[in-house]
């Protein structure tokens, strides 16, 4: 079986004016000759601008989540089929931001990816543990339970990528050790697969939490890490370009 190919994906959160978009060029001028599939999700009001900017250049532009309904009363809330509207091609969902910040659970989770393949978007599911969890010894019950909870039926024979971002490496600029990314890579390849046999392993699983430049190609080479969801590092073209050049 082939690897999956690998996907480079930054994360601007809620940082970003139109001045930024000269960043995403840059790295789309950096970023033809990487061997992984690259993209950037800024916040929604960048997303069809940035996508004007990028067009016909190599990197994919992505939304940072997406209501689980295509449309309705939802103040302030917008669908996935929007995101593809605006010219996205992915949506990060179940980042712990929103599942801590905005209470969202696997359920919900579940159906916001369910939503992003109706609206033909490619979803990158976010799973992670806290350090208490982690502390208990509970990361891999915990992550593997948020797979198959956050992972709809329907996601058998769509595009889609797991990221692993433990809740404490998110900014924080602590990362676990590379064998115990190994560890969770490797119970969710086991648990995908069981999930979606051949297409659960044909899936990237991305790692996520403090990636840099320095960091990159140790934590890119681990067994069954498929790439990278980038927060902090992403925002600046040369950072995320030092990234992309890791894989
Ligand atoms: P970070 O964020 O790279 O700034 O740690 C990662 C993320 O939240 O996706």
């Amino acid at each position: 079986m082939t690897a999956p190919i690998p996907l480079i994906a930054g994360n601007w959160k809620m940082n970003g004016l139109a001045a930024a978009l000269s960043e995403a060029k840059v790295v789309a001028a950096g970023a033809g000759e990487s061997r992984a599939r690259v993209a950037l999700c800024p916040p929604a009001t960048l997303i069809e601008r940035m996508s004007a900017a990028l067009a016909g250049s190599p990197v994919l532009v992505g939304g940072q989540d997406c209501h689980a309904e295509a449309s309705g009363a939802f103040t302030g809330d917008i669908s996935a089929e929007m995101l593809a509207d605006a010219g996205a091609r992915l949506v990060i969902v179940g980042h712990s931001e929103r599942r801590a910040g905005h209470g969202e659970d696997d359920a919900a989770v579940a159906a916001k990816a369910r939503a992003a393949l109706r609206g033909g978007l490619e979803p990158i599911v976010c799973v992670g543990e806290t350090l208490e969890e982690r502390k208990a010894g509970k990361a891999l019950t915990v992550v593997t339970g948020q797979v198959k909870g956050s992972l709809p039926p329907e996601m058998a024979g769509s595009a889609f990528a797991v990221a692993y971002e433990p809740v404490w490496a998110i900014g924080s600029g602590l990362t676990p050790s590379i064998a115990e990314i190994e560890e969770v890579h490797r119970a969710i390849r086991e648990t995908l697969v069981a999930m979606f046999g051949d297409h659960g392993a044909a899936q990237p699983i991305l790692y996520g939490g403090s990636v840099k430049p320095a960091n990159a190609a140790e934590i890119l080479a681990a067994a069954e890490v498929g790439g990278a969801l980038v927060g902090g590092a992403s925002l600046k073209a040369a950072d995320f370009l030092g990234i992309v050049g890791a894989v």
